[in-house]
């Protein structure tokens, strides 16, 4: 496995976007909301470091099979009206890519009734001819242009509970 971010350096820049969005909302009615699965390591530590009063949780999200994106499907039925109705949603992911999964996440929660919608991801991928509409508010990092694993992101399910973000090595994909 190549290494990319390792714990420390996510570790580290995770509080200081924790920090950022504390500032950032000291006036809001935050709602922090991961998609799951991916989102979920990425949420768990940057809600310790938002020194707010928040309400957070989850809303499902699925694109990826093995490394290729499909169709997208949103389930938000593990999200009660308290966290999403008249509040300030901080939707937390994984990777913004194509930024599908946060468009149609966003507009799924406006259309719920939330006040507004903001975006925190961990990883932006950066695109050679970049011709996405919009950006995530927060970025933790960018990185190059190839398929990463570890820290929520997976390949196939697997992977995620690597601490670090790594490339897997060519023998590791499954012929797909
Ligand atoms: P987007 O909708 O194209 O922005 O894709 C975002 C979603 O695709 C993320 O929530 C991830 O679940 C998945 N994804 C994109 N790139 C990767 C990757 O390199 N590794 C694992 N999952 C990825
Ligand atoms: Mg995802």
């Amino acid at each position: 496995m190549e290494i990319i971010l390792s714990e420390n350096e996510i570790q580290t820049r995770v509080r200081q976007v924790g920090a950022e969005i504390g500032q950032r909302f000291a006036d809001a009615r935050l709602s922090v909301v991961g998609v799951t699965v991916g989102g979920i390591v990425f949420l768990v530590d940057l809600i310790r470091s938002i020194d707010l009063s928040i309400r957070v949780g989850l809303i499902h999200a699925k694109s990826y099979h093995g490394t290729r994106p499909g169709e997208l499907s949103v389930d938000d039925s593990t999200l009660p009206a308290e966290i999403v109705t008249d509040r300030d949603v901080l939707l937390v992911d994984d990777i913004f890519d194509t930024g599908v999964t946060l468009k149609r996440t966003t507009e799924h929660l406006l259309e719920r009734g939330a006040r507004s919608v903001a975006t925190a991801v961990l990883l932006r991928r950066e695109k050679n001819d970049d011709c996405r509409a919009v950006h995530p508010d927060f970025v933790a990092f960018d990185i190059p242009d190839r398929f990463v694993v570890g820290y929520g992101l997976d390949y196939n399910d697997r992977y995620r509970n690597l601490p670090y973000i790594g490339v897997l090595p060519a023998s590791e994909y499954e012929t797909e």
